[in-house]
């Protein structure tokens, strides 16, 4: 079993929808068994809560189902999770501090836009300060890094859907 989580930071905007995209590509791939996903936050700043309504329609709009509630990355996550995958440089700033406070020095994290040749460095933006349309840009994003992602996993642990 592979586990991906997708870090944010407040775990209701990018990485509940990133989740949700990830589970149904896997879904229709029918690779599902192969794997096991998640998402949190860097912050508590959400904690317990569902996702952002309008990541709520988004997903609805592409017929997909988001299922989460807000959490914490915590030290676990280092140990448990093969890919842990931040949205934009300070997700993956805190979660290099947290990693090294947790003695997970030789974690590697990734960036989601990293795994797209001509976006590496680029954020998938944070979309909470802004309108609706911010919601459809991200989506359009995560779903092609995440095509990328998957077609990298695949050849590196010999999955073929
Ligand atoms: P997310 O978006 O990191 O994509 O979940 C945000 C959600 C909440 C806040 C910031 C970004 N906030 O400041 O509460």
């Amino acid at each position: 079993m592979i586990k991906v989580l997708f870090v944010c930071l407040g775990n209701i905007c990018r990485s509940p929808l990133a989740e949700a995209i990830f589970n149904h590509k896997i879904q229709a791939l029918g690779l599902s068994r192969s794997f096991k996903s998640d998402s949190a936050g860097t912050s508590d700043y959400h904690i317990g809560e569902l996702p952002d309504e309008r990541s709520i329609q988004c997903a609805q709009r592409k017929g997909l189902e988001i299922n989460h509630r807000g959490r914490q990355v915590n030290r676990t996550d280092f140990r448990d999770f093969d890919y842990i995958i931040a949205m934009d440089e300070s997700n993956l700033r805190n979660l290099q501090t947290m990693k090294s406070k947790y003695n997970y020095d030789d974690k590697e994290i990734f960036l989601m836009r990293d795994f797209v040749t001509g976006w590496e460095g680029l954020p998938v933006p944070d979309p909470y300060y802004g309108g609706e349309e911010g919601f459809d840009e991200i989506y359009q994003i995560l779903e092609v890094s995440i095509d990328s992602f998957l077609t990298k996993i695949k050849a590196e642990h010999q999955l073929y859907a």
